[in-house]
Protein backbone atom coordinates (compact mmCIF):
# COMPACT_ATOMS: atom_id res chain seq x y z
CA UNK A 1 0.00 0.00 0.00
CA UNK A 2 0.96 3.57 -0.73
CA UNK A 3 1.89 5.75 2.05
CA UNK A 4 0.15 9.29 1.91
CA UNK A 5 0.40 12.90 3.01
CA UNK A 6 -0.61 16.50 2.74
CA UNK A 7 0.00 18.32 -0.17
CA UNK A 8 2.38 20.98 1.35
CA UNK A 9 0.07 23.60 -0.40
CA UNK A 10 -2.93 22.73 1.21
CA UNK A 11 -5.39 25.32 2.54
CA UNK A 12 -9.10 25.84 3.33
CA UNK A 13 -11.56 28.33 2.91
CA UNK A 14 -14.93 29.43 3.60
CA UNK A 15 -17.42 28.37 0.16
CA UNK A 16 -20.17 30.24 -0.74
CA UNK A 17 -21.27 29.51 2.92
CA UNK A 18 -20.30 29.07 6.12
CA UNK A 19 -21.26 25.47 6.17
CA UNK A 20 -19.05 24.84 3.31
CA UNK A 21 -15.33 24.51 3.33
CA UNK A 22 -13.44 24.42 -0.10
CA UNK A 23 -9.75 22.35 0.69
CA UNK A 24 -7.75 23.42 -2.28
CA UNK A 25 -4.39 22.78 -3.69
CA UNK A 26 -2.95 26.18 -4.01
CA UNK A 27 0.00 24.77 -6.42
CA UNK A 28 -2.22 22.89 -8.90
CA UNK A 29 -5.48 25.27 -8.75
CA UNK A 30 -7.59 22.02 -7.13
CA UNK A 31 -10.61 21.81 -4.68
CA UNK A 32 -12.48 19.90 -3.24
CA UNK A 33 -15.71 20.68 -1.45
CA UNK A 34 -15.54 19.12 2.77
CA UNK A 35 -18.03 18.52 5.10
CA UNK A 36 -17.00 18.90 9.12
CA UNK A 37 -15.81 15.26 9.00
CA UNK A 38 -13.48 16.54 6.05
CA UNK A 39 -11.31 17.70 8.34
CA UNK A 40 -11.02 14.66 10.75
CA UNK A 41 -9.84 12.46 7.52
CA UNK A 42 -7.42 15.22 6.78
CA UNK A 43 -5.75 15.06 10.08
CA UNK A 44 -5.66 11.17 10.21
CA UNK A 45 -3.28 11.53 6.78
CA UNK A 46 -1.58 14.05 8.40
CA UNK A 47 -0.99 11.67 11.35
CA UNK A 48 0.04 8.98 9.17
CA UNK A 49 -3.22 6.82 8.24
CA UNK A 50 -3.83 5.94 5.12
CA UNK A 51 -8.29 5.80 4.82
CA UNK A 52 -8.47 3.43 1.69
CA UNK A 53 -11.81 3.15 0.26
CA UNK A 54 -13.47 6.28 1.67
CA UNK A 55 -15.06 7.73 -1.42
CA UNK A 56 -14.35 11.81 -0.06
CA UNK A 57 -10.93 10.94 0.38
CA UNK A 58 -10.61 9.69 -3.18
CA UNK A 59 -11.82 12.93 -4.26
CA UNK A 60 -9.12 14.67 -2.04
CA UNK A 61 -6.16 12.43 -3.42
CA UNK A 62 -7.57 12.77 -7.15
CA UNK A 63 -7.46 16.84 -6.35
CA UNK A 64 -3.89 16.35 -4.95
CA UNK A 65 -4.75 17.61 -1.28
CA UNK A 66 -3.23 14.08 -0.30
CA UNK A 67 -0.08 12.84 -1.98
CA UNK A 68 1.37 9.50 -2.47
CA UNK A 69 4.52 7.72 -3.11
CA UNK A 70 5.60 7.56 -7.01
CA UNK A 71 2.96 10.20 -8.41
CA UNK A 72 4.48 12.33 -11.07
CA UNK A 73 1.88 14.67 -12.39
CA UNK A 74 2.27 18.00 -12.54
CA UNK A 75 0.01 21.11 -12.78
CA UNK A 76 -1.98 21.84 -15.91
CA UNK A 77 -0.18 24.85 -17.04
CA UNK A 78 3.34 23.19 -16.84
CA UNK A 79 2.46 21.34 -20.12
CA UNK A 80 0.88 24.67 -21.89
CA UNK A 81 4.09 26.29 -20.56
CA UNK A 82 6.13 23.66 -22.11
CA UNK A 83 4.67 23.70 -25.52
CA UNK A 84 4.77 27.07 -25.92
CA UNK A 85 8.49 27.90 -24.73
CA UNK A 86 9.56 25.09 -27.27
CA UNK A 87 7.52 26.80 -30.38
CA UNK A 88 8.87 29.84 -29.49
CA UNK A 89 12.52 29.15 -29.28
CA UNK A 90 11.73 27.51 -32.55
CA UNK A 91 9.86 30.83 -34.27
CA UNK A 92 12.63 33.10 -33.23
CA UNK A 93 15.80 31.09 -33.76
CA UNK A 94 15.10 28.27 -35.70
CA UNK A 95 16.26 25.67 -33.02
CA UNK A 96 14.49 22.74 -32.95
CA UNK A 97 14.47 22.17 -28.77
CA UNK A 98 13.76 18.55 -27.82
CA UNK A 99 10.52 18.03 -25.15
CA UNK A 100 11.29 18.41 -21.99
CA UNK A 101 10.04 15.71 -19.76
CA UNK A 102 11.77 16.01 -16.70
CA UNK A 103 12.15 19.15 -14.63
CA UNK A 104 15.65 19.84 -15.20
CA UNK A 105 14.62 19.53 -19.13
CA UNK A 106 12.13 22.17 -18.19
CA UNK A 107 14.44 24.36 -16.82
CA UNK A 108 16.80 23.96 -19.77
CA UNK A 109 14.59 24.58 -21.89
CA UNK A 110 12.73 27.94 -19.84
CA UNK A 111 16.94 28.68 -19.42
CA UNK A 112 16.90 28.87 -23.63
CA UNK A 113 14.04 30.40 -23.90
CA UNK A 114 14.48 33.55 -21.82
CA UNK A 115 17.86 34.01 -23.61
CA UNK A 116 16.28 34.24 -27.27
CA UNK A 117 12.92 36.56 -25.70
CA UNK A 118 15.75 38.89 -24.44
CA UNK A 119 17.20 38.93 -27.53
CA UNK A 120 14.27 39.23 -29.56
CA UNK A 121 11.38 39.80 -27.93
CA UNK A 122 11.78 42.70 -25.12
CA UNK A 123 8.72 44.93 -24.44
CA UNK A 124 9.67 48.78 -25.13
CA UNK A 125 9.13 51.11 -21.97
CA UNK A 126 6.15 53.17 -21.88
CA UNK A 127 6.11 56.82 -22.63
CA UNK A 128 2.64 57.87 -21.71
CA UNK A 129 0.88 59.65 -18.37
CA UNK A 130 2.68 58.35 -15.09
CA UNK A 131 -0.49 58.64 -13.06
CA UNK A 132 -2.28 55.86 -14.44
CA UNK A 133 0.36 53.33 -14.38
CA UNK A 134 2.76 51.67 -11.37
CA UNK A 135 6.32 51.93 -11.75
CA UNK A 136 6.33 48.24 -13.22
CA UNK A 137 4.78 49.49 -16.49
CA UNK A 138 7.67 52.53 -16.65
CA UNK A 139 10.33 49.59 -16.03
CA UNK A 140 8.95 46.62 -18.74
CA UNK A 141 12.37 44.64 -17.92
CA UNK A 142 11.39 44.40 -14.07
CA UNK A 143 8.28 42.82 -15.11
CA UNK A 144 10.37 40.23 -17.54
CA UNK A 145 12.79 39.65 -14.54
CA UNK A 146 9.76 38.99 -12.36
CA UNK A 147 7.98 36.71 -14.72
CA UNK A 148 11.29 34.52 -15.34
CA UNK A 149 12.22 34.83 -11.92
CA UNK A 150 8.80 33.64 -10.88
CA UNK A 151 8.32 31.06 -13.44
CA UNK A 152 12.10 29.69 -12.36
CA UNK A 153 11.36 29.38 -8.64
CA UNK A 154 8.55 27.80 -8.80
CA UNK A 155 10.21 25.06 -10.91
CA UNK A 156 13.00 24.42 -8.61
CA UNK A 157 10.83 24.85 -5.28
CA UNK A 158 7.40 23.67 -6.13
CA UNK A 159 6.93 22.01 -9.06
CA UNK A 160 7.85 18.61 -7.07
CA UNK A 161 7.99 19.77 -3.60
CA UNK A 162 7.28 15.91 -1.77
CA UNK A 163 7.75 17.45 1.51
CA UNK A 164 5.63 15.58 4.11
CA UNK A 165 5.66 17.84 7.81
CA UNK A 166 2.67 20.24 6.63
CA UNK A 167 1.39 21.14 9.94
CA UNK A 168 -1.90 20.75 9.54
CA UNK A 169 -2.95 22.54 12.86
CA UNK A 170 -2.32 25.44 11.57
CA UNK A 171 -4.62 25.18 8.25
CA UNK A 172 -6.94 24.59 10.61
CA UNK A 173 -6.59 27.43 13.45
CA UNK A 174 -6.13 29.52 9.99
CA UNK A 175 -9.23 28.57 7.75
CA UNK A 176 -11.78 31.34 9.50
CA UNK A 177 -9.58 34.31 9.05
CA UNK A 178 -10.89 37.39 8.15
CA UNK A 179 -11.26 38.20 4.48
CA UNK A 180 -8.01 40.07 2.91
CA UNK A 181 -8.57 44.03 2.94
CA UNK A 182 -6.22 45.73 -0.24
CA UNK A 183 -6.74 49.29 1.95
CA UNK A 184 -4.23 47.80 4.49
CA UNK A 185 -1.75 46.24 1.78
CA UNK A 186 -2.80 43.35 2.76
CA UNK A 187 -1.81 39.93 0.62
CA UNK A 188 -1.48 37.02 3.24
CA UNK A 189 1.01 34.00 2.58
CA UNK A 190 -0.38 30.70 2.62
CA UNK A 191 0.03 28.48 5.48
CA UNK A 192 2.62 27.09 5.06
CA UNK A 193 5.24 29.49 4.82
CA UNK A 194 3.75 31.14 7.92
CA UNK A 195 4.51 27.74 9.64
CA UNK A 196 8.26 27.78 8.27
CA UNK A 197 9.22 31.38 8.95
CA UNK A 198 7.98 30.56 12.35
CA UNK A 199 10.11 27.42 12.49
CA UNK A 200 12.66 29.09 11.47
CA UNK A 201 12.31 31.78 14.13
CA UNK A 202 11.98 29.36 16.62
CA UNK A 203 15.15 27.56 15.79
CA UNK A 204 17.03 30.96 16.06
CA UNK A 205 15.79 32.39 19.18
CA UNK A 206 16.74 31.81 22.94
CA UNK A 207 13.86 30.30 25.36
CA UNK A 208 12.53 33.25 26.86
CA UNK A 209 13.09 35.83 23.98
CA UNK A 210 10.68 39.44 23.57
CA UNK A 211 8.99 39.11 19.91
CA UNK A 212 7.25 41.67 18.04
CA UNK A 213 5.16 41.37 14.75
CA UNK A 214 4.46 44.65 13.02
CA UNK A 215 1.65 43.77 10.96
CA UNK A 216 0.30 40.29 11.24
CA UNK A 217 -1.86 39.35 8.42
CA UNK A 218 0.01 36.35 7.80
CA UNK A 219 -1.04 35.11 11.24
CA UNK A 220 3.48 34.42 12.36
CA UNK A 221 2.26 35.66 15.62
CA UNK A 222 -0.34 32.74 15.91
CA UNK A 223 1.71 30.11 14.83
CA UNK A 224 4.63 31.22 16.80
CA UNK A 225 2.38 30.69 20.13
CA UNK A 226 1.17 27.42 18.78
CA UNK A 227 4.83 26.01 18.24
CA UNK A 228 6.53 27.13 21.36
CA UNK A 229 5.52 28.39 24.25
CA UNK A 230 9.31 29.88 25.29
CA UNK A 231 8.95 33.17 23.63
CA UNK A 232 6.36 36.09 24.47
CA UNK A 233 5.10 37.33 21.68
CA UNK A 234 2.86 40.99 20.56
CA UNK A 235 1.31 41.97 17.94
CA UNK A 236 0.73 45.58 16.05
CA UNK A 237 -1.80 45.51 13.67
CA UNK A 238 -4.21 48.29 12.36
CA UNK A 239 -7.05 46.06 10.75
CA UNK A 240 -9.21 45.78 13.75
CA UNK A 241 -11.25 42.64 12.38
CA UNK A 242 -7.53 40.64 12.38
CA UNK A 243 -7.40 41.88 16.08
CA UNK A 244 -10.66 40.59 17.40
CA UNK A 245 -9.29 37.48 15.09
CA UNK A 246 -5.85 36.78 16.54
CA UNK A 247 -7.19 38.00 20.47
CA UNK A 248 -9.75 35.17 20.10
CA UNK A 249 -7.40 32.14 18.32
CA UNK A 250 -4.95 32.94 20.59
CA UNK A 251 -6.12 32.57 24.13
CA UNK A 252 -4.39 35.44 25.88
CA UNK A 253 -1.01 33.87 25.38
CA UNK A 254 -0.04 36.92 23.40
CA UNK A 255 -0.63 40.43 23.35
CA UNK A 256 -2.45 42.15 20.30
CA UNK A 257 -3.08 45.58 20.31
CA UNK A 258 -4.68 47.82 17.72
CA UNK A 259 -2.26 50.67 16.50
CA UNK A 260 -1.07 52.12 13.55
CA UNK A 261 2.29 51.82 12.54
CA UNK A 262 2.29 55.67 10.93
CA UNK A 263 2.14 56.82 14.38
CA UNK A 264 5.28 55.01 15.52
CA UNK A 265 5.74 52.10 17.93
CA UNK A 266 4.44 52.98 21.17
CA UNK A 267 6.87 54.15 23.51
CA UNK A 268 6.79 51.55 26.12
CA UNK A 269 7.41 48.85 23.31
CA UNK A 270 10.44 51.05 22.50
CA UNK A 271 14.02 49.10 22.81
CA UNK A 272 12.62 46.19 24.47
CA UNK A 273 12.37 43.14 21.41
CA UNK A 274 14.85 40.61 21.12
CA UNK A 275 13.39 39.85 17.22
CA UNK A 276 11.00 41.74 15.21
CA UNK A 277 9.19 40.50 12.09
CA UNK A 278 6.94 42.09 9.26
CA UNK A 279 6.26 41.90 6.28
CA UNK A 280 5.91 45.67 4.79
CA UNK A 281 4.02 47.40 1.88
CA UNK A 282 5.64 47.30 -1.16
CA UNK A 283 5.59 51.21 -1.93
CA UNK A 284 8.66 53.23 -0.70
CA UNK A 285 6.61 55.02 2.53
CA UNK A 286 5.07 52.30 3.90
CA UNK A 287 7.82 49.96 3.73
CA UNK A 288 10.12 53.20 5.45
CA UNK A 289 8.10 53.29 8.29
CA UNK A 290 7.42 50.00 8.73
CA UNK A 291 11.50 49.87 9.15
CA UNK A 292 11.38 52.72 11.50
CA UNK A 293 9.25 50.97 13.63
CA UNK A 294 11.35 47.79 13.22
CA UNK A 295 14.58 49.38 14.34
CA UNK A 296 13.05 51.77 17.23
CA UNK A 297 11.58 48.29 18.77
CA UNK A 298 15.19 46.37 19.07
CA UNK A 299 16.79 46.09 21.76
CA UNK A 300 20.04 47.89 20.97
CA UNK A 301 22.45 44.55 21.07
CA UNK A 302 24.22 42.91 19.06
CA UNK A 303 22.12 39.50 18.75
CA UNK A 304 18.76 41.30 17.83
CA UNK A 305 17.16 39.79 14.82
CA UNK A 306 14.74 41.56 12.23
CA UNK A 307 12.92 38.83 10.24
CA UNK A 308 11.82 40.67 7.15
CA UNK A 309 9.79 39.13 4.47
CA UNK A 310 9.46 41.12 1.03
CA UNK A 311 10.39 40.89 -2.88
CA UNK A 312 12.84 43.89 -4.27
CA UNK A 313 11.96 42.88 -7.85
CA UNK A 314 8.56 44.15 -7.15
CA UNK A 315 9.02 47.14 -4.69
CA UNK A 316 8.16 50.29 -6.15
CA UNK A 317 11.86 51.35 -5.56
CA UNK A 318 14.30 48.67 -4.95
CA UNK A 319 17.18 51.15 -4.84
CA UNK A 320 15.37 53.19 -2.19
CA UNK A 321 14.78 50.14 -0.20
CA UNK A 322 18.49 48.67 0.10
CA UNK A 323 19.65 52.75 1.03
CA UNK A 324 16.92 52.58 3.60
CA UNK A 325 17.96 49.39 5.25
CA UNK A 326 21.82 50.82 4.95
CA UNK A 327 20.48 54.19 6.52
CA UNK A 328 18.59 52.71 9.43
CA UNK A 329 21.73 50.40 10.34
CA UNK A 330 20.09 47.21 9.23
CA UNK A 331 22.96 44.70 8.27
CA UNK A 332 21.42 41.41 6.33
CA UNK A 333 22.90 38.27 8.06
CA UNK A 334 21.63 35.83 5.71
CA UNK A 335 19.16 35.88 2.88
CA UNK A 336 16.75 32.62 2.05
CA UNK A 337 15.38 33.65 -1.68
CA UNK A 338 11.32 32.87 -2.67
CA UNK A 339 10.87 31.39 1.11
CA UNK A 340 7.55 33.19 1.50
CA UNK A 341 4.12 31.68 -1.26
CA UNK A 342 1.16 33.89 -1.68
CA UNK A 343 -1.53 33.09 -3.90
CA UNK A 344 -0.89 34.96 -7.75
CA UNK A 345 -4.38 36.27 -7.96
CA UNK A 346 -5.68 36.30 -11.45
CA UNK A 347 -6.60 40.10 -10.72
CA UNK A 348 -2.61 41.17 -10.48
CA UNK A 349 -2.01 38.28 -13.10
CA UNK A 350 -4.14 40.00 -15.85
CA UNK A 351 -2.63 43.31 -15.00
CA UNK A 352 1.06 42.23 -15.27
CA UNK A 353 -0.03 40.65 -18.68
CA UNK A 354 -2.10 43.69 -20.03
CA UNK A 355 0.68 45.82 -19.38
CA UNK A 356 3.78 43.56 -21.25
CA UNK A 357 0.66 43.16 -24.13
CA UNK A 358 0.49 46.83 -24.38
CA UNK A 359 3.92 46.93 -24.55
CA UNK A 360 4.59 45.08 -27.31
CA UNK A 361 5.52 41.14 -25.39
CA UNK A 362 4.40 38.09 -27.50
CA UNK A 363 0.75 36.47 -26.10
CA UNK A 364 3.03 33.06 -26.59
CA UNK A 365 5.02 32.70 -24.17
CA UNK A 366 4.21 35.68 -22.38
CA UNK A 367 0.93 34.07 -21.33
CA UNK A 368 2.19 30.45 -20.31
CA UNK A 369 5.20 32.12 -18.51
CA UNK A 370 2.30 33.94 -16.58
CA UNK A 371 0.79 30.90 -15.22
CA UNK A 372 2.56 30.24 -12.26
CA UNK A 373 0.53 29.95 -9.11
CA UNK A 374 2.57 31.43 -6.35
CA UNK A 375 4.54 35.05 -5.62
CA UNK A 376 7.18 34.80 -4.13
CA UNK A 377 9.14 36.96 -1.70
CA UNK A 378 12.89 36.15 0.27
CA UNK A 379 13.14 36.01 3.93
CA UNK A 380 15.98 38.21 5.54
CA UNK A 381 17.62 37.58 8.56
CA UNK A 382 19.04 41.20 9.69
CA UNK A 383 21.17 42.62 12.70
CA UNK A 384 21.63 45.82 13.75
CA UNK A 385 24.96 47.36 12.64
CA UNK A 386 26.98 48.30 16.13
CA UNK A 387 27.79 51.87 15.08
CA UNK A 388 24.32 52.43 14.06
CA UNK A 389 22.69 50.68 17.40
C1 LIG B 1 1.40 45.87 5.10
S1 LIG B 1 0.71 44.30 4.90
C2 LIG B 1 1.91 43.65 3.80
C3 LIG B 1 1.47 42.75 2.76
C4 LIG B 1 2.51 42.18 1.84
N1 LIG B 1 3.85 42.50 2.14
C5 LIG B 1 2.26 42.59 0.42
O1 LIG B 1 2.01 43.75 0.14
O2 LIG B 1 2.38 41.71 -0.38
C6 LIG B 1 1.13 43.46 6.41
C7 LIG B 1 0.23 43.73 7.58
O3 LIG B 1 0.38 45.08 8.03
C8 LIG B 1 -0.90 45.60 8.41
N2 LIG B 1 -0.81 47.04 8.26
C9 LIG B 1 -0.90 47.78 7.13
N3 LIG B 1 -0.76 49.10 7.41
C10 LIG B 1 -0.55 49.19 8.76
C11 LIG B 1 -0.32 50.27 9.66
N4 LIG B 1 -0.28 51.52 9.21
N5 LIG B 1 -0.16 49.98 10.96
C12 LIG B 1 -0.22 48.70 11.42
N6 LIG B 1 -0.42 47.64 10.62
C13 LIG B 1 -0.58 47.87 9.30
C14 LIG B 1 -1.85 44.93 7.44
O4 LIG B 1 -3.18 44.93 7.95
C15 LIG B 1 -1.25 43.54 7.36
O5 LIG B 1 -1.74 42.72 8.37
Amino acid sequence: MNRTWLSPHLDARYGNSTEEILFTNLSYGTRVVGQEDSWEKLRSVAEGKDLNGDPWMARAKAAFLVRSEGETEWPDFIARLETHLRQFVKKKSGEEPPRATTREELMELLNRAEVVFRETSMPSSYSGPAEHVGPLMHKPERLIDFMFDHTRAFLEYDLEDHSQDLAFGLVEKFFDRPAMKLRYEQQFCIPRTTQLRAQLMVERLKPGSRVLVLGDDDLVGLALVEMTEQLQVDVLELDADLVTFLKAKSDGRFTVLEHNLRHGVPDSMKNCYDAVTTDPPYADDGMRFFLECAKASLKKEEDSRLFLTTFPGLLESPEKFWSDLNDLGLHILQTHKHFSRYIYNNTYRVQHLAALRYLGSPLHPTTELLGFPFLYAHFFECSLESSKA
